[in-house]
């Protein structure tokens, strides 16, 4: 039986924000209403308001002027799953599947389909969707760019430039106080944004999850340059680096929560034993959420204004339970369940790794 079309689509963001959602909104806003007369619906924040049955109308004129502005009108979350989605029963937390509610919530408004614009977590709840019968296309998005299938996600470019120009500010202050300065980015699995951002600041160390340190290697690495009479390092270090056989820094772990786990103060705790080991003065800064903020970089517009006109035509040419991805330089799509629970992680022979250490950067090992 051939498919009924499609009039009335919702888009909804979930997750932790990233710069370039608005204009992913907006691509797809124009590209439904301009190109094929859709009516558009707004989901706030994720599936939370999916299954709290926060959704409105979503026109041509809301999207306008949001190219440029970052995070999302739409608002988002990253602590509801409509699959297991806890509720109080009494004085116990329970989890319970609102899967069918949020389906009630976009049928009573007669919409035919959802763009989910968001990572993995996102994604797999996605796919759930569509086991059930909705029509879902998926666009992946993550400053951390490490969503498997996806050669590059946007934000990653914003994220990497807004922690280059902050490695840019610390060199002086460094080489003012002939310290050691850490500076810690964001990346918990993967260390794009500080293998990036690290070779791009000219950093001396940088330090990745992907790569396990030695605390020795770096701090013979900084008395080295020391001695030759460099007297700052900075060292670039992703969130979830870990010593060899060691484990992440955690800060804390939420409960109830479908992503539970938050990653960060590595770089102080490397301060400090830095310190001790080397009797430099060493210092720490922890950029945090500022990577996720601010203005989307130009590349970042345009990849986002792709992914969200992509996602509409493949909508409207039939497809459904797909993610749309760059790969190999180029818009495809895959199965939005392929992602699920799979990490893009920096591979070690990494070309742009070779070129750090041929231009002098230590890894830690
Ligand atoms: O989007 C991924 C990420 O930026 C991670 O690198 C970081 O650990 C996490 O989000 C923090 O998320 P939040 O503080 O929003 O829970």
């Amino acid at each position: 039986m051939a498919k009924a079309k499609i009039k009335k689509i919702a888009v909804m963001t979930g997750g932790g924000d990233c710069p370039g959602l608005n204009a992913v909104i907006r691509a797809v806003v124009k590209t439904a209403v301009n190109y094929h007369g859709l009516e558009v619906w707004g989901i706030e924040d994720g599936y939370l308001g999916l299954i709290e049955d926060r959704i409105h109308p979503l026109n041509y004129n809301d999207v306008s002027g949001i190219l440029t502005v970052g995070g999302t009108i739409l608002g988002s979350s990253n602590t509801s799953n409509p699959f297991a989605y806890s509720i109080m029963l009494g004085k116990k937390q329970v989890q319970k599947d609102v899967s069918e509610q949020c389906l009630v919530n976009l049928s009573k408004r007669g919409i035919d389909a959802m763009i989910c614009i968001g990572g993995d977590g996102t994604m797999v709840s996605a796919a759930a969707f569509v086991k059930k019968g909705l029509t879902v296309m998926g666009v992946p998005k993550t400053i951390d760019n490490d969503l498997w299938g996806t050669d590059i996600t946007f934000g990653f470019n914003t994220a990497m430039t807004t922690a280059t120009e902050a490695i840019d500010k610390l060199h002086t202050t460094a080489s003012s106080h002939h310290r050691v300065m850490l500076v810690e980015v964001m990346g918990r699995y993967a260390g794009w944004i500080a293998l990036y951002a690290g070779v791009a600041g000219g950093a001396d160390v940088i330090l990745i999850p992907e790569i396990p340190y030695e605390m020795k290697k770096i701090a013979d690495y900084v008395i080295a340059r020391s001695k030759k009479g460099r007297r700052f390092s900075i060292i670039c270090v992703a969130e979830g680096a870990k010593p060899k056989g060691g484990k992440m820094v955690v800060a804390k772990t939420l409960k109830d929560s479908p992503d539970p786990i938050r990653l960060g103060g590595i770089s102080f705790l490397l301060a400090d034993q830095l310190a001790g080991l080397t009797g430099l003065s060493c210092r720490a800064v922890n950029l945090g959420h500022i990577q996720r903020g601010g203005v989307p970089s130009p590349f970042d517009r345009a990849l986002a204004t792709q992914f969200g006109h992509h996602a509409m035509e493949l909508l409207m040419t039939g497809k459904t339970n797909r993610l749309v991805v760059i790969k190999d330089g180029k818009l495809n799509s895959i199965p939005l369940g392929q992602t699920a629970g799979r990490i893009k992680t920096v591979p070690k022979n990494h070309p742009l790794i070779a070129a750090a250490e041929a231009v002098g950067t230590g890894f830690g090992i």
